[in-house]
């Protein structure tokens, strides 16, 4: 920035990116964008799946080259020749998709490739005890020497967010750092954000909980389509503003489908229990009944650890179940595999996409079609005759952003990647379709897309059952709600029920 801005008292930016184009092949990703970021401030960035904000983040952090353009860092033009490079100047990422290794411990993972060596040994035990200061920082009770794989998501993303904070760097960039985290989490990482502020670290911010982002927000710049199409301080704009720049007009998410009766039940759970993975010693699913109608889209609404995901879990087959049946079609199911549930018409999708939903290493079309049993469900539904059209079929449903069924999975904005994951789903035609968390990382628009496909296989019979912790995803789309609180159904509501009620049925509070 001039002199002449420093002396308007003018706020000076520590980064600055100019007219950054970033081509993928063909793929314009980023179109020529101007961006700021100053110390002691969160600079928030919106923007639809696949509108540039990974792709941006990754080349102020080192991760990407930008095919033309410039960075400045305090003033002087500067290139990362790669993510340590970055790193020594000052600047770290907390990665959309976790990064971490699942077979290496907390401990590891946060010093990976910066080990603290004295005396030309690592010193394990102060890598531990600077570990276990971060998990309390983070106020989350985990021992430094959990292998990540046992953690759940949230949890690893705040494993993800202390190795950043590790780093002490001046700029830190954090892309839908609480995507899998639980309100409290979310509190804790927002007093974190505030303490670094106050020392004058620059923050870069990038979440779809627009909400949520406002509330940290000190700029909001809006990218659409590769190009920044608004830039405005806190005080300025409202949520309508958000969502008018980043997806044109007013949205509405939508209200549960109308004007037919439910069917028979279609799945029926019968006094279900869980057993806890992690031994607390308290059933994750406690002795649960619930049964849900063919047409029916059933809510359920909890807190993080309330055994959402577990219950989900053990419906599709893939935990072990202490006692209880599942019914599906009036069929007991308790004891099929995962791939027999399938073809008997039950599927997830799944709450970690990296983990169980996508390969990775193969194309979107190959992801879509191999439902995760792959085989099997291979070849049970699709000929591969009709597997192109099916692929074609649900890339156009779920509006896919990409090239087509030949480009690789990870060539794809994460939100998309996450559109895979449900289209793939939506393939097998599902007579009972569990979802766990499925707007994760997608914007509102997209919300907004598969809350009216869910909505039109509800009408033609199909049951659905849907996990969120969030109040107002309940509101927009379910017929019932129920409310989860240490694995057993604490309160159900209609429709008509009111966010204050939903929240203070699972014990939190609505401010
Ligand atoms: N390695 C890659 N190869 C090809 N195309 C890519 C690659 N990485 C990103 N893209 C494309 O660049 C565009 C921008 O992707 P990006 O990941 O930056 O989106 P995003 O704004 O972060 O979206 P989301 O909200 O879904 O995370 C997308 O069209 C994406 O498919
Ligand atoms: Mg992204």
């Amino acid at each position: 920035m001039s002199d002449l801005a420093r002396e308007q008292n003018q706020p000076v930016p520590v980064l600055s990116a100019r007219d950054i184009v970033k081509n993928y092949g063909g793929v314009r990703a980023l179109k020529g964008v101007d961006f700021d970021i100053y110390p002691g401030t969160v600079t928030t960035l919106f923007g639809e799946n696949g509108a540039g904000k990974s792709t941006l983040m990754k080349i102020l952090s080192g991760v990407e080259r930008p095919t033309d353009g410039q960075l400045i860092l305090d003033g002087e033009s500067v290139t990362f020749t790669s993510t340590v490079d970055a790193r020594d100047r000052g600047i770290s990422i907390i990665h959309q998709e976790l990064s971490l290794s699942p077979n290496m411990s907390v401990r590891d993972n946060i010093f990976m490739g910066r080990e603290i060596v004295r005396a030309g040994r690592v010193d394990y035990a102060e890598e531990a005890r600077q570990a276990a200061a971060l998990m309390a920082e983070l106020e989350e009770d985990i021992d430094p020497l959990t292998p990540v794989g046992e953690l759940r998501v949230g949890q690893q993303q705040i494993v993800e967010i202390a190795r950043a904070l590790s780093v002490n760097s001046r700029i830190l960039i954090m892309d839908e750092p609480t995507s899998a985290l639980s309100a409290s989490e979310i509190e804790v990482l927002f007093k974190v954000i505030h303490d670094l502020t106050d020392r004058g670290v620059a923050i870069v911010y990038i979440s779809h909980h627009l909400e949520e982002a406002l509330e940290i927000t000190d700029y909001a710049v809006v990218l659409r389509d590769g190009a920044m199409t608004a830039k405005e301080t806190r005080d300025q704009i409202d949520l309508p503003w958000i969502v008018r720049h980043m997806v044109g007009d007013h949205f509405d998410l939508g209200s549960p489908p109308e004007g037919y009766t439910f069917g028979e039940t279609a799945l029926s759970v019968q006094s279900l229990t869980v057993p806890d993975a992690s031994a607390t010693g308290r059933a994750a699913v406690d002795d649960l009944s619930l049964e849900v109608a063919a047409g029916e889209i059933v809510c359920i609404y909890g807190l993080m650890g309330a055994g959402r995901t577990e219950l989900l879990e053990a419906l599709a087959g893939g935990s072990a179940i202490e006692r209880g049946r599942i019914l599906l079609d009036g069929r007991d199911i308790s004891r099929d595999s995962i791939a027999q549930r399938i073809a008997a018409g039950l599927c997830l999708v799944p709450e970690d996409r990296q983990r169980d939903g996508l390969v990775q290493s193969m194309t979107v079309g190959r992801n879509m079609s191999l439902a995760s049993i792959s085989e099997f469900v291979r070849n049970l539904f699709l000929s591969s005759r009709d597997e192109r059209s099916i692929v074609d079929d649900s890339i156009r449903d779920v509006h896919v952003k990409t090239d087509g069924p030949d480009a690789m999975i990870g060539s794809l904005s994460g939100g998309n990647q996450q559109k895979v994951v449900i289209g793939k789903m939506m393939s097998t035609h599902p007579k009972v379709i569990l979802l766990d968390e499925p707007s994760r990382g997608i914007d509102i628009g997209a919300k907004a897309e598969v809350f009216k496909l869910l909505s039109e296989r509800a009408k033609q019979g199909v049951a659905v059952v849907y996990s969120t912790s969030e109040v107002s995803e309940c509101l927009s789309i379910a017929h019932r709600i129920i409310v989860m609180g240490r694995g057993r159904i604490v309160a159900e509501f209609g429709p008509d029920v009111s966010k204050e009620q939903i929240m203070a049925a699972s014990g939190e509070s609505a401010d």
